[in-house]
């Protein structure tokens, strides 16, 4: 089964696209392909890859068939041409920028993008003489404005972190349709459950596999999605730089993505119960969630999504003491960074992703002390909250 089944049900594709019905043994489960290289039959099969025939494994890193069953199934889910994975998000992101771009061209990229993507645009880019703009999320004038005759990316992430902020996709592509420049788009928080960027147009959707898709909190994997001819210039990129999925990592990836409809559903719906239940809170300030018509984005999210997904921000009043309290007081729910897996899993910017920064930069950055991200998980929605409560109760 392939993503020329895109008719099916997400969930059977879930289940079934990529892999082959009966193996050679007969295993339900598609094995993991656990060699680093694949030899020779005989000389015909020798003959064969001289002559140019490349329609078999090699080696590890030029590709293995626990990560093309598990391609096969992403792109299935995404209805894409096709999909290359790589061993983390990072590696799909910087491989794919590095795989298009040239000495001499110019990058676009919305300011709050993942961080490490904006570092890599901003710092490791310029070192090759690539030229990077940072515009504000969502300032279309702004967007098109940076538009120079060497632009060759537009590069954003939607929704974002941590106030997930998201790209009216139809209004974007509206700049972007005719012109040469490929839009690439980070769809982690939404996943192809929520949102399908490549109908609207956009070239190539790139996701950390580490999060909803795995879903277990167990792997590091990063997939890019697109037409072919666009991908198999990032597969042989790939395969100089090197930063390939392992078999057993695709194998997790494969049975992760299996329930993959059922975790979303519950996501969404968990994410929706705990926003509607912080805003209603006496100790919460503000609460961000694309599923609340305050948000200021729900009218896109209504229009372009499929669920709201699981990440929830808010703010707390309170020191970044009572903060820390607060979290230290959590039962169920884990302190940590990531989001996507069925572990409900809370961060505090100011102290774990911006540690680094000055508290004028973490403002500047718009990260206030009490600003709080919730990836609610699949556990019982009114468990996740009693938990919450009772951690607000002993800290604030
Ligand atoms: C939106 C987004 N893109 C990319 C990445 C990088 O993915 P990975 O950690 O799998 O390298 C992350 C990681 O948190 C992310 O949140």
């Amino acid at each position: 089964m392939t993503s020329e089944n895109k008719k099916l049900g997400m969930s059977t594709r879930s289940v079934h696209a990529g892999e082959i019905r009966y193996n050679e043994y007969g295993a339900i489960t598609t094995p993991i392909v656990q060699s680093s290289t694949f030899i020779f039959k005989d000389k015909e099969e020798i003959r064969r890859l001289a002559d140019g025939d490349f329609e078999r494994f090699e080696y590890g890193r030029y590709g293995h068939p626990t990560q093309v069953a598990a391609e096969r199934k992403l792109a299935a889910l995404e209805e894409a041409e096709d999909a290359v994975l790589f061993s983390s998000g990072m590696s799909a992101i910087t491989t794919s920028l590095f795989a298009i771009l040239e000495a001499g061209d110019h990058v676009i990229i919305t300011d709050d993008a993942y961080k490490r993507t904006l570092d890599f645009c901003k710092t490791c880019l310029g070192r090759f003489n690539i030229e990077s703009t940072v515009v504000k999320m969502c300032d279309y004038r702004a967007i098109e404005a940076a538009i120079k005759p060497n632009t060759r990316i537009f590069f954003s992430e939607s929704p974002t972190n941590p106030y997930l902020n998201i790209m009216d996709i139809e209004r974007l592509m509206g700049i972007f349709r005719h012109r040469d420049i490929l839009v690439i788009s980070d769809s982690t928080f939404a996943t192809p459950y929520n949102q399908k960027p490549l109908e609207y147009g956009v070239d190539l959707v790139v996701h950390s596999a580490t999060k909803y898709l795995g879903g277990h909190n167990d792997l590091l994997s990063g997939v890019v999605l697109g037409k072919k001819e666009l991908t198999e210039p990032i597969r042989e990129y790939l395969k100089i730089t090197g930063g390939v999925i392992d078999p057993n990592s695709s194998y997790l990836l494969i049975r992760g993505l299996k329930t993959f409809e059922l975790r979303m559903q519950r996501h969404n719906e968990n994410g929706q119960i705990v926003a509607e239940y912080l805003e209603n809170h006496p100790k919460v300030n503000r609460v961000y969630y694309p599923g609340l018509p305050n948000h200021p984005h729900h009218a896109v999210a209504v229009k372009q999504f499929k669920g709201f997904g699981g990440v929830v921000t808010f703010e707390l009043e309170g020191s970044i003491e009572a903060v820390l309290e607060f979290l230290g007081n959590l039962e169920i729910i884990s302190v940590g960074p990531s989001l996507g897996g069925v572990e409900s899993l809370i961060t505090h910017p100011a102290t774990v992703s911006y540690y680094h920064n000055t508290p004028q930069e973490r403002l500047e950055l718009g990260i206030k002390d009490g600003l709080i991200r919730l990836a609610v998980g699949v556990e019982n929605a009114r468990d996740i909250i009693e938990d919450i409560n009772q951690a607000l109760a002993k800290a604030l």
